[in-house]
């Protein structure tokens, strides 16, 4: 299957949003025909509804299917009660082309700091038995582990260790996320941990990108592609080691 994953839109009418990046990235997002996008949150910079009608406007420019999480700036100003009326839940699972997809909400109202909860990875607990013996992708905004040059505010989960725990306990091939804008891949005892540039603000070390992540029966591999100049990077496979 040919995933693509985007992050971090940041859809504002602020000079800060990249309007033009991030229209050239849905262009070729959409001509490299993915059988999913996955979007890993902060689709607004303040969550109020001007700009969750506005990130609609360009997400369903996207042709293919969206599994959508919130992010923490989209949990301002009330927004996570926004999420679930313009864009649907905040968590849930998916099949789709055979491979099992589980959404996690990790952001908290009006806190930038991640957080899982007990409940939720409960919750999470149970539904991915529904998995079955399908390859089983868990995607959610903030940082797992610790990701160089982001910064030092508290940008990892506070409860890191069980969703760690959780995720090494059932058997998880891929775990998509975003939040501080560099793109970055840990491979976790054969876990791929990927997260993705923002694509649509200006604020990112890197620029604006998306990754495409192919998976096969024995592989993950990821390929970085820039919105604006279209270059391409192969980031990783299952095989090799942890590298940005
Ligand atoms: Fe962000
Ligand atoms: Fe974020």
């Amino acid at each position: 299957m040919k995933l693509a994953h985007i992050s971090d839109l940041h859809c504002a009418r602020t000079y800060m949003f990249n309007e033009e990046a991030l229209k050239k990235g849905i262009e070729r997002l959409n001509e490299e025909n993915p059988d999913i996008v996955v979007v890993t949150g902060d689709l607004t910079d303040w969550g109020i509804r001007e700009e969750y009608e506005y990130a609609l406007g360009f997400l369903e420019r996207i042709e293919a299917e969206k599994l959508i999480v919130p992010g923490n700036h989209d949990e301002r100003t009330d927004g996570y009660r926004k999420f679930e009326r313009h864009i649907g839940k905040r968590y849930f699972s998916k099949v789709a082309d055979g491979i099992f997809f589980l959404g996690l909400d990790s952001a908290d109202p009006d806190m930038d700091t991640g957080h899982m909860g007990r409940e939720l990875i409960g919750w999470a607990r149970k539904e991915v038995k529904k998995a079955g013996d399908r390859k089983k992708v868990v995607f959610f905004h903030h940082h797992l582990l610790p990701i160089p040059h982001t910064g030092r505010e508290r940008n990892i989960l506070t409860d890191a260790p069980e969703v760690i725990e959780f995720i090494m306990e059932n058997d998880i091939s891929l775990v998509l996320g975003g939040h501080k804008h560099v793109p970055w891949v840990w491979n976790l005892n054969g876990v791929i941990i990927s997260h993705t540039s923002s694509f649509g603000s200006r604020r990112s070390p890197v620029g604006n990108s998306y990754n495409i992540v192919e998976i096969s029966d024995e592989n993950v591999a990821i390929e970085r592609v820039y919105n604006l100049s279209g270059k391409r990077e192969r980031i990783t496979d299952s095989q090799n080691t942890s590298r940005r």
